[in-house]
């Protein structure tokens, strides 16, 4: 009787859901029903296992809320399966395959009408909130958004805290009932820097005990804030947390409206979750229509210096300066200014020498001395040189030698001054041949009050991608919102940062060996990452004896990361004289392709490694990245997707024998052979450390000379 009563008591406790889809391969469930109180409710499963458990769907509006009350007014469902193809990216191709179930909600107290919009991938879930135009819902204010995720346990999380401004943390590996965001405060700022109690970023990446991984986080972020996540540490669930404006509210609609796309990547491989294209498949296709200016590329640039501390962005050393009064011809120059034309030359010179297509140069123009931490709002003109940076000449000399300039806007988060000056920036740029800009935005928003995630910020940083479109400007943004897939629909829009970069190590206690094995799995599943690859020189005592802060690799692990960390963008981000003294292995950044037809995730656990291969866009060359944490260990690369019956010559760039990230990290060794589609390439890798493998076809005289691998 006893066991009758709990039998009963559990299937009433049981949400039976009234509406069911399935991913095209069957795998995946989403249900849909609503509570006795009218709440939208859903859950997902995975092979009949739980994803999330049901949770809740629904708003908080300035005058009513948008939680309950609700009836069903209309349901559809329909099946997609078509194909595109993306401008650029990581293959040629992309396949857009779902279920989806389109339910209409009518709060009866309110007359309003509210669509719950649900794509069911094989790879996991997207959904959105929708308000057609209607007589009862023309402009309102959300005040919360409360979307639940409600996982099945305390999944192993891979998490950073949430913050309004900045994503640049190292990342925490711990249960999600122990992702304590208060411990994300570290003493190296450079961006603000306020961790939420109790909150999470997204992407947020999660593995459950028994293996299946899942990575929850945004689609088509535009005119809404970022969402950040609210952590239940007890009981396992995840609320979303709108980022908050300067009026305490989260954002100001106007009917039509659909909100961003809500994402849960799901699948029981790890290698899945990497090549997911859900965020790029719920993103708006292109709306540029003339693409041919759009070109991916890799750049040098006059930047790892000032990082290293051996040059400086600012001419003199100075502090206190009005934008509009001072007289930069005046001031006294301190001697280590690096964007001197004489400096960038040198820079042209060993791009043009080595087929690097761009050269970046931060510090060109005025207003340096005193950028940062000031919270000023005159900060930067975007037009006015320094008086050492011949912009002319520089224009003449890289097209002389073929190398295209890669504009610095350094907007110190000043907003509002940026806004204003933009129109001018973009025109002096292209007027001196320019056609990419990389912005920044260092330190605390103006309009004060604002963050850098607020709907605000976020329609500035849309609104800068759809202008510089306009002007045929690439963008790549450092210190924006995280992505959410916009690239698709802006494909100019080529990089962000957004996370803790490269240049973290050589000023601060850096990114330890795991970060980039985590940042695929969390950062780059909303778009391509401007990590600034390929430092040679690792340990910084060369540039300060003193200096204890070194990046945490080996030099090879470096080249990896042009394969392993995906960018249309990518920065050989050390100095010439570095890279002078190691040329055999430079030829790796020389060779490595930017765009690519096909990729292929061979290997990969977040937090331990990654192996990649890919092939270049409309070549026969394949590209092999490996990385690993601190544990030295093999990367097994199957070479089976090359052409049966061909012979290949690879040239296999790896850490010597006893290379280590700390002790031994700029040692290395290359070896070259043949390999077919049955080779298994077994590749050492040293703590901290990667290999990296070039394959190309084998000229009649390679094929003979070289010896055939094996291992
Ligand atoms: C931080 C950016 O990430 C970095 O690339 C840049 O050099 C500095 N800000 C200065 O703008
Ligand atoms: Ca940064």
């Amino acid at each position: 009787m006893k066991r009758l009563l709990f039998a009963l008591l559990t299937l009433l406790a049981e949400q039976s859901f009234s509406q069911t889809i399935q991913s095209p391969d069957k795998r995946l469930t989403l249900s849909f029903s609503l509570s006795s109180g009218g709440e939208p409710i859903y859950q997902l499963t995975f092979n009949k296992k739980p994803v999330v458990k049901p949770g809740t769907l629904g708003l908080e509006l300035k005058d009513h809320s948008l939680l309950s009350g609700f009836s069903i007014s209309k349901i559809d469902s329909s099946l997609v399966d078509e194909n595109w193809n993306p401008v650029w990216g990581e293959v040629k191709t992309i396949r857009n395959h779902y279920h989806e179930l389109l339910i209409t909600l009518l709060q009866k107290e309110t007359s309003r009408t509210m669509r719950l919009r649900f794509r069911l991938f094989n790879d996991g879930l997207g959904f959105r909130y929708e308000f057609p135009n209607q007589p009862k819902l023309t402009h309102f204010v959300v005040t919360n958004e409360k979307t639940e995720f409600n996982l099945a346990g305390d999944h192993k999380t891979f998490w950073i805290p949430g913050d309004y401004d900045t994503n640049e943390y190292n990342y925490y590996t711990t249960k999600l009932s122990e992702a304590v965001p208060e411990k994300g405060r570290t003493s190296d700022e450079i961006s603000a820097r306020f961790p939420i109690a109790n909150t999470v970023q997204t992407p947020l990446m999660m593995k459950s005990s028994d293996g299946l991984y899942i990575n929850i986080h945004e689609a088509a972020l535009v005119n809404y804030p970022a969402m950040i996540l609210d952590v239940n540490r007890s009981t396992f669930g995840l609320t979303s947390h709108l980022v908050t404006d300067a009026m305490g509210n989260k954002a100001y609609l106007q009917t039509p409206f659909n909100t961003p796309w809500r994402t849960i990547v799901v699948s029981d491989k790890a290698t899945d979750l990497l090549a997911s294209k859900i965020i790029l498949n719920l993103n708006e296709p292109s709306k540029i229509e003339d693409v041919s200016w759009i070109k991916p590329m890799k750049f040098v640039g006059v930047w790892w210096q000032m990082h290293v501390g051996t040059g400086t962005w600012n001419y003199a050393d100075t502090s206190n300066l009005i934008l509009k009064n001072t007289d930069w011809k005046k001031l006294k120059p301190n001697g280590k200014h690096a964007a001197n034309t004489t400096n960038v030359k040198r820079y042209i010179d060993f791009a043009s020498q080595h087929g690097i297509t761009g050269v970046l140069v931060e510090g060109w123009n005025v207003g340096w001395e005193d950028w940062f931490g000031q919270w000023k709002e005159e900060v930067f003109d975007f037009v006015t040189p320094y008086p050492d940076f011949d912009v002319k000449e520089l224009q003449r000399y890289a097209s002389s030698k073929g190398v295209k300039m890669i504009m610095h806007h350094e907007t110190s988060a000043s907003v509002t001054n940026y806004d204003r000056r933009i129109d001018e920036a973009f025109q002096f740029m292209k007027a001196n041949g320019y056609d990419a800009v990389k912005t920044g935005y260092v330190g605390r928003v103006v309009p004060r009050g604002e963050h850098h995630d607020t709907q605000w910020t976020v329609n500035h940083f849309n609104r800068v991608a759809e202008k510089a479109a306009s002007y045929k400007i690439m963008l790549d943004a450092h210190e924006p919102v995280r992505p959410t897939g916009l690239h698709r629909t802006f494909p100019n829009w080529m990089a962000c940062e957004a996370a803790r970069g490269n240049e973290f190590n050589a000023w601060s206690v850096g990114n330890p060996p795991d970060h980039e094995t985590i940042l695929p799995f969390t950062r780059l599943m909303g778009g391509p990452m401007d990590y600034t690859p390929g430092i040679f020189q690792v340990k910084m005592n060369h540039y300060t004896p003193s200096s204890q802060f070194q990046v945490h690799t080996t030099l090879v692990k470096q080249m990896a990361l042009y394969v392993t960390l995906y960018s249309p963008l990518q920065m050989a981000a050390d100095l010439p004289e570095n890279y002078e003294k190691h040329l055999d292995a430079f030829q790796f950044i020389q060779d490595v392709a930017v765009d690519w037809d096909d990729t292929k995730i061979l290997e990969a656990e977040p937090g331990d490694f990654i192996t990649t291969a890919r092939k270049a866009k409309g070549k026969e060359e394949w590209y092999i990245g490996a990385i690993t944490d601190e544990n030295a260990r093999t990367a097994n690369a199957t070479l089976d997707f090359l052409d049966a019956g061909k012979n290949y010559a690879a040239t296999l760039y790896l850490d010597a024998e006893k290379a280590h990230w700390k002790d031994n990290p700029m040692e290395y060794q290359i070896q070259k052979f043949i390999v077919t589609n049955k080779t298994t390439l077994k590749l050492k890798l040293a703590s901290g450390g990667g290999a990296a493998t070039s394959i190309k076809p084998a000229t009649p005289d390679e094929a003979k000379k070289l010896k055939k691998y094996s291992n």
